[in-house]
């Protein structure tokens, strides 16, 4: 079989240098760590040995055909993520400052193998052969995100999974899980089960086509519904920690919580019951601005703080129409006594109150742009998502920012114009329109650029009721912007990912990602 040329690496390495001669993966070859390292070495022994049919044995020391896997503090120019890779006739190294550039190391390292080594069953007839060369590498953004909607449709925890261990193969390491929406609340809150009981069943889910006229509405014409319990939670973010990845969640406040407020209605400004929603869009049944309500999210959150490590925080912030609260008496008196101008002012200051709280406990907020409006709260990160404007303005007032456009982050949008696509949100974003996106803004000076911590791909779920349909809309586009994250700006080249991507797609057709052209090829 042939070798893999070495330039079928996605995300493409900042330095690759080809050196003469190559090493071949052996049943002699063992894997060489410390104990600082056992955890990431066994890793890479259970992603190569099923294929190769190798032991791997981890062993401290060898002298013969090995990998060796070590933490070099003299590579500290290659910050936290940066590893170093040499393949020479003897063995394969992989040296980095910090264990997460090990793991980086060791994805480059599978796909210079052949795809079958994404096998999960022995592959007999192939050689494990790796082309002689030296790699040094780290990322350009600290910030590479994939942000996934389980409110609109619920997706297993066995996905979930499978998504993380995509997201760490193409060096993501961020993993924003959206977990409560006006059509379900998806975590379980120890303190207030009905958000869960109630607030993660609907009776029934809007289809395509995708309309705003109630009378040409369709249904699915069943219910759905799920969530994860805390015990779930904690596998995940621990698996994703254990593949260098942060999950960061979103607990959407004080818009697109209606799943919360029909499990608990003195949550909402009428008091009335309501139902989960079943169908999409923005309603103006948004929460109270009470101390109740303060002290109900502060208890969801704490919850929250437990179980995820995440320094951010996301509290959603977007799309809250200030209908109910320009109503409800006890929402204009907030205002009064707070000396708040208008209804923005209130969204800022209900923002504010979880800014502060977060950072009292070592944590920061994040929030969709909307947070703008009325008043930035002083340590708050935006995620700009209605266009480049409001990271623009966030991060010349000195805040920092994650570039979220809809154009071209939002993979919610159709991948071409042609009628033959899945319905699809707010027109299309090809693939190379996700490859040609530059994070930062032109606008910003290079002092106000360091704002802008990176970028991340929108999986909103509308339209994408299981798993298939989210790995349809999801690849090979954040392989796209795996490159633009990861990869210096100079590397950036078309043709040369397409080329690439080829190979690439081998290696998602192998591990079942149902990418867009693998079952029906594309235009
Ligand atoms: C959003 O798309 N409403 C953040």
């Amino acid at each position: 079989m042939a070798v893999v040329p070495t330039t079928a690496l996605i995300p493409v390495p900042a330095k690759l240098t080809p050196r003469s001669g190559s090493f071949a993966l052996a049943t002699t070859t063992s894997i060489v760590a410390g104990d600082d390292l056992r955890a990431q070495a066994e890793l890479l022994r259970d992603q190569l040995r099923p294929a190769s049919g190798y032991p791997l044995l981890i062993a401290a020391s060898a002298n013969g055909s090995r990998i060796t896997l070590a933490l070099d503090r003299s590579l500290a120019n290659l910050g936290d993520e940066g590893y170093r890779l040499t393949v020479h006739a003897e063995g394969v190294a992989i040296r980095a400052p910090q264990p997460a550039g090990i793991l980086h190391g060791s994805h480059t390292l599978r796909q210079l193998l052949s795809p079958e080594i994404f096998r999960r069953g022995r592959v007999d007839g192939v050689s494990w052969t790796i082309p002689a060369v030296e790699i040094e590498d780290r990322p350009r953004f600290g910030w590479r995100g994939s942000h996934l909607d389980v409110g609109r449709h619920f997706m297993p925890k066995e996905f979930v999974l499978k998504h993380i261990d995509l997201l760490a193969l193409h060096k993501f390491n961020v993993f924003h899980w959206h977990l409560t929406e006006d059509q379900g609340w998806r975590i379980e809150i120890k303190k207030y089960p009905k958000l869960t009981a109630v607030g993660a069943f609907r009776k029934d889910s809007m289809t395509a086509p995708r309309t705003n006229d109630p009378a040409l509405r369709k249904f699915a014409g069943r219910p759905h519904g799920g969530f994860y319990t805390q015990d779930d939670v904690r596998e995940v973010v621990r698996y994703a920690a254990e593949r260098g990845i942060t999950v960061v969640p979103e607990i959407e406040m004080p818009g697109h919580a209606m799943a919360a407020i029909a499990a608990y209605p003195e949550l909402g400004n009428t008091g009335k019951p309501i139902e989960v929603l079943t169908t999409w869009g923005i309603t103006d049944h948004v929460l109270a601005v009470t101390d109740n309500v303060l002290r109900f999210f502060e208890d969801v959150l704490e919850e929250v703080l437990e179980l995820f490590p995440s320094k951010f925080i996301h509290v959603g912030g977007d799309e809250c129409p200030k209908t109910e609260w320009r109503q409800t008496p006890s929402a204009q008196e907030r205002m009064k006594k707070e000396g708040l101008r208008d209804e923005d002012e209130l969204q800022s200051w209900f923002i504010r109150h979880f800014d502060s709280w977060l950072a009292k406990r070592g944590r920061r907020l994040v929030g969709w742009d909307e947070i703008l409006e009325g008043g930035l709260a002083p340590g708050a990160t935006v995620m700009s998502w209605r266009g480049e404007e409001g990271g623009i303005a966030a991060a010349k007032a000195g805040h920092d920012v994650v570039m979220a456009p809809q154009k071209p982050t939002y993979l919610d949008h159709s991948q071409t114009e042609l009628p033959v696509e899945p319905p699809g949100i707010g027109g299309h974003n090809s693939l190379e329109d996700v490859y040609a996106y530059e994070p930062v803004p032109k606008a910003l000076s290079a002092e106000a650029a360091k704002h802008v911590l990176g970028s991340q791909g929108q999986i909103w779920t509308e339209y994408m009721p299981d798993p298939k349909r989210v790995e349809y809309m999801a690849w090979p586009r954040l392989a796209a912007l795996a490159e633009v994250l990861w990869s210096p700006r100079e590397t950036r080249d078309l043709a040369g990912f397409k080329s690439r991507l080829e190979t690439h797609l081998k290696r998602l057709a192998i591990l079942d990602v149902n990418y867009r052209g693998r079952l029906n090829p594309p235009d």
